[in-house]
């Protein structure tokens, strides 16, 4: 009789909780909702360029197609500065901004302040031997008064920094930073990589004599080639000398007569890609965009407030690209979870590991991603226990989303 009682009790509540194995759709690694800090979500369109018949790198039209791609990049940076696309993840253009210009004996001063940055002082540690870092909490921006600090008094030949950190979610304010660091005459080498074709990129008005990004983030195309920026200061310095601490990364083998070159084999079919994914900057408008991307952060931002949860970045340097939002301890569990219903958040890096999720709004995403993701994150503290206002966060966004006029 008793054991009867219990395992009618069992039944039902297997029944009223949690849907049986065999109903449930199991999402395929092909059919997730990307919400990760990039690589993003291709548009379909994107994703038909990729297949087009494989180009000859040095045949014509592939050349116009890949200086139509570094021009825009450019412009898109506000500059008509000489963009080199380089064949390799973000990290690759890093690397060739670095090694093409510091030497041995330079002094680098390198803010740190998230996993980014940090990698852009490890970098310039591969290749001179004179790095001095500042480093910053991270979460926290970096600021003009921390500039002023860290050149007190010390004269650099180099500084590193990242405009956007994606391992925190913190855009750092442009404008006063690099009115400091310009102070000090060094050459900038600044990350864009997710910001520039989503937010304010302004290289000449900000003077950022190398500026660096990537095809796969804010750009929307595939992963797999990135691009530096280079002022005639920072041309002058390479040709100064003949040659850089890197063979393939060199800028110097990406310019032939103040022009793009191809000196070795491209890979053509992503470039193809981002061209297509460009032309759809361009359709959308950069006004547009950024505005969107600003709503998209904002949304996001509330609606996790909403839901009781802490941001990590700084009020009032929160980028517009990606958000950080503070799961203590159970942050591994919440994007394993949150697979299940077919959404992918991106975890913590670093010290963060374990300690925050990342929401990318970066490229295709709008108001259908937010509202899911949203929903989806709702769902996953709810079976996690973790405590939280339920409902809460999709309403938040809805408002950021009304109060803009975007329904
Ligand atoms: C700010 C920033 N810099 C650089 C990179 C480059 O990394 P990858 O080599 O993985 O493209 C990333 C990628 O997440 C990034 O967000």
């Amino acid at each position: 009789m008793i054991l009867a009682f219990i395992l009618f009790v069992f039944k039902g509540r297997k029944a009223k909780l949690a849907p049986d194995a065999n109903i449930k759709l199991k999402y395929d690694d092909d059919d997730l909702l990307l919400l990760t800090p990039g690589p993003v979500k291709l548009h379909p369109r994107v994703l038909k360029a990729l297949s087009s018949p494989v180009r000859y790198h040095r045949e014509k039209s592939f050349i116009d197609s890949l200086n139509f791609v570094t021009k825009s990049i450019s412009n898109l940076e506000g500059t008509n500065n000489l963009t080199v696309p380089i064949t390799g993840s973000g990290t690759a253009a890093m690397d060739s901004a670095i090694s093409s210009m510091v030497k041995r004996e330079s002094k680098v001063l390198s803010f740190v302040n998230g996993a980014f940055s940090e990698r852009l002082y490890n970098i310039s540690r591969y290749y001179s031997d004179n790095v001095t870092p500042y480093f910053k909490e991270w979460g926290k921006a970096i600021t003009g008064e921390d500039v002023k600090k860290a050149l007190e008094d010390k004269e650099f030949d180099f500084v590193t920094l990242v405009h956007n950190e994606t391992s925190t979610g913190v855009l750092n304010p442009m404008d006063e930073v690099m009115q400091e660091v310009n102070k000090g005459g060094a050459i900038s080498i600044v990350d864009g990589v997710t910001s520039v074709g989503s937010d304010r990129v302004e290289v000449d008005r900000w003077g950022i004599d190398a500026m660096i990004t990537a095809s796969q983030k804010c750009l929307g195309g595939p992963p797999g080639v990135s691009f530096v920026t280079l002022s005639k200061r920072a041309l002058s310095v390479i040709e100064k000398s003949d040659r850089g601490q890197n063979y393939y990364l060199d800028v110097r083998n990406y310019i032939k007569g103040g022009k793009v070159d191809v000196p070795f084999t491209t890979a053509t079919p992503l470039v193809i890609a981002l061209q297509e994914a460009i032309a759809m900057i361009y359709e959308e408008g950069l006004d547009n965009r950024i505005n969107r991307h600003r709503l998209m952060g904002k949304a996001v931002r509330a609606g996790a407030q909403a839901m009781g949860l802490e941001l990590l970045a700084e009020r009032g340097h929160e980028s517009n690209t990606v958000t950080a939002i503070k799961i203590p301890d159970k942050a591994e569990s919440v994007v394993s979870q949150g697979k299940r219903y077919g959404v992918l958040f991106a975890g913590g890096q670093g010290k963060l590991t374990e300690k925050i999720i990342r929401i990318g709004h970066m490229n295709t995403v709008g108001e259908r991603e937010v509202l899911t993701g949203l929903s989806v994150l709702d769902a996953v503290l709810t079976d996690l226990g973790i405590a939280h206002e339920t409902g809460k966060g999709t309403l938040a966004a809805l408002k950021e989303f009304s109060s803009a006029g975007s329904n």
